[in-house]
């Protein structure tokens, strides 16, 4: 206890810096941070130096003006934007250690699947950076899989789709491995841009894309609605023929016709995923269906579509946008008993 007052203990940590939400798991004390994967920079003489991250950046996100910029480091799982990702990290790590530690963490922090050597290493470096002592690297579906609690470590085909904000991660993991895993490059993002550019294309209004994510999640759904037009909500954005603020109401129906092109997306990379699942395995998958996690799979009705389209059970995770940094978290305080599912980047 003293060590932890007086900072001579490291705090490790086991970080989910996702496209759209970074989460800090602390042992023995949970999830302590979770905050948007956004930076505002602001102009200073020629540079641009960090002015405020996180829920307040991401609230300047479209409405800055010159001086400042609001900035996703992440993109598609991966780090876009490297100077910036690393002042957020650094920012978020300094944060969490309240000033109080002067030791250097042990970081485990999560990578998608498809990621390159070079995007790793980008993910690794830019934690070192920060101020690790030792970054290890898990990858994301297991982490994933760890946090919704399937028994990956048994002799016994899990499948675990994670749908983020840039990507859809599916993976089946048998005996604590991957045994297939696929990332594709379609989540929440591409929802929300699915729906600026069906309102652009069909009600010539312009919205940002804050408003699109707010539309997804209010009265967004995988699929038409029983009852004709479904939920309505209203939304403001700019005509492009007069320029001038307006307001349309635009209805769940409408929102599902627009989203039906990355929720085909992410079916689609599901049925590769057990087109190429060994058969012992699948069998066990048939047996207990395919969990799904990441904020993606809150969309409305997907778990029914999804089920649908491939003939099997799907469940959403408890408490789905946590489950990654849960799962880190886990490996984190058990780090003997999963080492083989961690690795660093050379
Ligand atoms: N109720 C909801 N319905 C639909 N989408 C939602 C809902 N709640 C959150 N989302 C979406 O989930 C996404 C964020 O999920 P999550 O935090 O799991 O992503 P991430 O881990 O940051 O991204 P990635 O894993 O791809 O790097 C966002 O696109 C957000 O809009
Ligand atoms: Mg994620």
């Amino acid at each position: 206890m003293l060590d932890w007052l007086f900072g001579w203990k490291a705090t490790n940590m086991a970080i989910d810096l996702g496209t759209a939400n970074t989460l800090v798991y602390v042992p023995g004390r949970g999830i302590v941070l979770n905050e948007p994967s956004v930076v505002a920079m602001k102009r200073e003489g020629g540079n641009m130096v960090p002015y405020a991250f996180g829920n307040v950046a991401k609230q300047m996100l479209g409405r800055t003006p010159e001086r400042i910029e609001a900035i996703r480091p992440m993109k598609d799982g991966v780090i876009a934007d490297f100077h910036t990702a690393e002042e957020m990290i650094k920012h978020f790590i300094q944060q969490v250690n309240n000033k109080r530690s002067f030791a250097r963490p042990t970081i485990i922090i999560c990578v998608p699947s498809g990621s390159t050597p070079v995007e790793r290493r980008a993910i690794q470096e830019s934690a070192e950076n920060a101020g690790a002592k030792e970054v290890f690297m898990i990858e994301e579906p297991v982490a994933a899989a760890i946090g919704a609690g399937l028994p990956v470590g048994e002799a016994m085909g899990s499948m675990i789709v994670d749908i983020g904000g840039g990507t859809t991660e599916v993976a089946v993991l048998s005996l604590g491995g991957v045994v297939y895993a696929r990332s594709e490059r379609v989540g929440g993002d591409r929802m929300d841009e699915a729906i600026v550019s069906y309102i652009r294309r069909h009600y010539n209004l312009l919205i940002g894309e804050t408003t699109a994510e707010n539309i997804k999640k209010e009265i967004g759904a995988a699929c038409l609605p029983d009852d004709g037009e479904g939920k309505t909500m209203e939304i403001r954005g700019r005509h492009l023929a007069t320029g001038v603020p307006c307001e349309v109401v635009i209805s769940e129906a409408r929102i599902a016709e627009a989203l039906a092109d990355p929720v085909y997306q992410i079916i689609e990379a599901v049925k590769v995923a057990l087109e190429c699942t060994p058969p012992e395995l699948s069998s066990d998958i048939v047996d207990k269906g395919i969990v799904m996690t990441g904020g993606g799979s809150m969309l409305k009705s997907l778990d029914l579509v999804l089920g649908y389209a491939v003939g099997l059970p799907v469940f959403i995770a408890e408490n789905p946008l946590a489950c990654v940094a849960l799962g880190t978290g886990k490996v984190l305080e058990n780090m003997e008993e999963y080492k083989a599912s961690l690795f660093k980047q050379h």
